[in-house]
């Protein structure tokens, strides 16, 4: 039997391989310098504006990937995702993570199912447990109100509400709703971020949220047993109920770790961990500090991208074009890596969650069905809020390698401040930063124009910069819960995008096993060592050496009684 076809066989990859040297012999100062072709390259959704002039790239290359999509059946693709159909074929499920913010009267399948109904009927005992929990009426066990959330989990279970928490915390409306509340989360199983966690919280006014598919991811079940201890060992073994609830798809495990079942809030299997911070994962946490309403904005944000995604023709279609220059720039210019440059501090965490739903998503070495990739697929994705990331690894990114940027911007700041007598407002100097970057990366400066600023000559090889090297610039209207939202799905469904041309399973993550399993063998090994003296075997010579090493120094806890952090 013929194996299946890769999309790098087709005459449309082999045309764009084809008009790299094109693309190559062209200087972004040159493009950049005609009208049509900026006006082009644009899209604009609601009051999301995007310019990608400042990619390697012209219409004539913008055409080809369009011809790439068609040969990779991408609209064929998307509709599939919309219609519940098992597209993350190697776990046998749909990927309907845009049922999460579907309108209440949609229809979206799985397994001949609508999926809508079960996603509101979550949405509404959210709602109704956060107004109880909010006005005071949940108390502890000691009567008193609750005003602190931890949330446990980590990944997809983590990332995204962290995310969207850090969007919202200075949005105006969003801060009023959170008045006089904390959320916090954890994550790592570092001791470290326990104690980091529950710093100054009183577990009398704390209530903990243990999220995780599965309830059986090791870190998170550990944290979890951890803050039960710090409840119970302060208020006694009936206060888990009112302090401790759950998101979880796996409600038996979550009864069987002691939460009330009448405090669990379901999702199902259809959603991606990394692509689930729109199920009762980010929307319980959310809707604890900002109140339900807020965080149905971010979700009607989130399904306004979904239908622009589902029905928008590609030249206009905003996570399509994003895809697609994706893959012109990691799959035939060539570079591994993209920069996500948020000029806000509210987007201080967009990096982190990109990289997992990216990375995760599309880090993988063979096609869906299950053929060697004879190119790569994925990308490096890091990121930092300009103008901390200027002062940071700008210097790399001007001078050093190539690395195609997102620069993320924002009208209206979130919280407007001017001095009386600066020259600009404190948002316009960030703002001209954000301006100001994308060119001088695409046009550079060269040896002539420092020389024409009398530069002298053995500095100029230092001070040059090349320039041409790609970006691409999002103008926001705005940032609130709603653009939010939206920011996040154009992510995620660009993402998809890039996997559906490389022909990848872009909603498994096999890659992550392998490391958890021998994480298992080692914590069998440190058990049977401090508890039995057992001597290490069984592991290289590397491993076995850095393990007695670790071993022959006492342990900093006793192992035969309970020891919880002291900060
Ligand atoms: O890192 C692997 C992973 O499975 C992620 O995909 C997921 O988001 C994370 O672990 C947490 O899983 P869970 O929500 O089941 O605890």
């Amino acid at each position: 039997m013929a194996s299946p076809a890769l999309i790098s066989d087709t005459d449309q990859w082999k045309a764009l391989q084809a008009h790299v040297g094109a693309i190559h012999k062209t200087h972004l100062r040159d493009l950049m310098a005609d009208a049509d072709r900026c006006k082009a390259m644009t899209a604009e959704f609601e009051g999301v504006f995007l310019d990608y002039a400042r990619q390697q790239a012209t219409t004539e290359t913008v055409d080809k990937l369009f011809k790439l999509a068609e040969a990779a059946k991408l609209k064929e693709k998307i509709e599939k995702m919309f219609n519940g159909d098992k597209i993350n074929s190697t776990e046998n499920r749909s990927v309907l993570h845009v049922a999460l913010r579907a309108p209440r009267d949609a229809v979206i399948n799985s397994d001949g199912v609508n999926v809508v109904p079960k996603v509101w009927s979550v949405k509404d005992k959210i709602k109704q447990f956060s107004e109880t929990f909010r006005s005071g009426s949940w108390v502890g066990a000691t009567g008193k109100p609750l005003t602190n959330v931890v949330s446990v989990g980590i990944g997809g279970s983590f990332l995204g509400p962290l995310f969207v928490h850090t969007a919202l915390q200075t949005d105006p409306e969003a801060a009023e709703s959170a008045k006089g509340r904390q959320l916090r989360f954890l994550a790592n199983v570092d001791p470290v971020d326990v104690a980091r966690s529950i710093k100054d919280l009183d577990p009398e006014t704390t209530l903990v949220v243990v999220v995780s598919k599965t309830f059986t991811t090791a870190e998170t079940m550990l944290n979890a047993r951890t803050i039960k201890e710090w409840i119970v060992s302060s208020l006694g073994p009936q206060a888990v109920s009112k302090h401790m609830i759950a998101v979880s798809t796996n409600l038996k495990l979550v009864k069987e770790f002691g939460i009330d079942p009448n405090n669990a809030f379901a999702f199902w299997d259809w959603v991606g961990g990394r692509y689930s911070v729109c199920s009762a994962v980010g929307v319980l946490p959310l809707s604890l500090q900002y109140g339900f309403p807020i965080v149905q904005k971010f979700l009607e944000g989130a399904s306004s991208i979904d239908n622009h995604f589902r029905t928008a023709s590609f030249e206009k279609n905003i996570p399509v074009l994003l895809g697609l220059l994706s893959v012109w720039n990691v799959s035939f210019l060539g570079y591994p890596a993209r920069a996500i440059l948020p000029y806000s501090q509210a987007l201080e965490k967009l990096a982190p969650h990109i990289q997992q739903l990216s990375m995760e998503s599309n880090g993988k070495g063979v096609s869906i069905d299950g053929v060697p990739l004879p190119y790569e697929a994925g990308e490096i994705d890091f990121g930092e809020p300009g103008t901390n990331g200027q002062h940071s690894f700008y210097q790399l990114i001007h001078q050093g390698r190539v690395i195609p940027c997102d620069f993320i911007g924002v009208i209206k700041s979130q919280q407007p401040v001017y001095l009386k007598g600066e020259t600009v407002s404190n948002h316009d100097e960030l703002m001209s930063n954000f301006f100001a970057q994308p060119d001088a990366l695409a046009y550079g400066k060269t040896p002539e124009q420092l020389r024409s600023e009398n530069v002298s000559e053995n500095l100029i090889p230092h001070k040059t910069f090349k320039g041409n090297r790609p970006s691409l610039s999002f103008l926001l209207s705005s940032l609130s819960a709603y653009e939010i939202g939206q920011l996040l799905a154009i992510y995620e469904h660009r993402i998809a995008v890039q996997g559906f041309i490389w022909g990848i399973n872009s909603f498994d993550q096999w890659g992550v096993e392998l490391g958890k399993s021998l994480a298992s063998r080692v914590r069998k090994q440190l058990h049977a060592s401090r508890m039995e003296g057992k001597p290490v075997e069984g592991f290289n010579p590397s491993s076995a050496s850095l393990l007695a090493r670790y071993l022959a120094v006492e342990p900093s806890t006793p192992y035969d009684t309970t020891v919880l952090p002291k900060v």
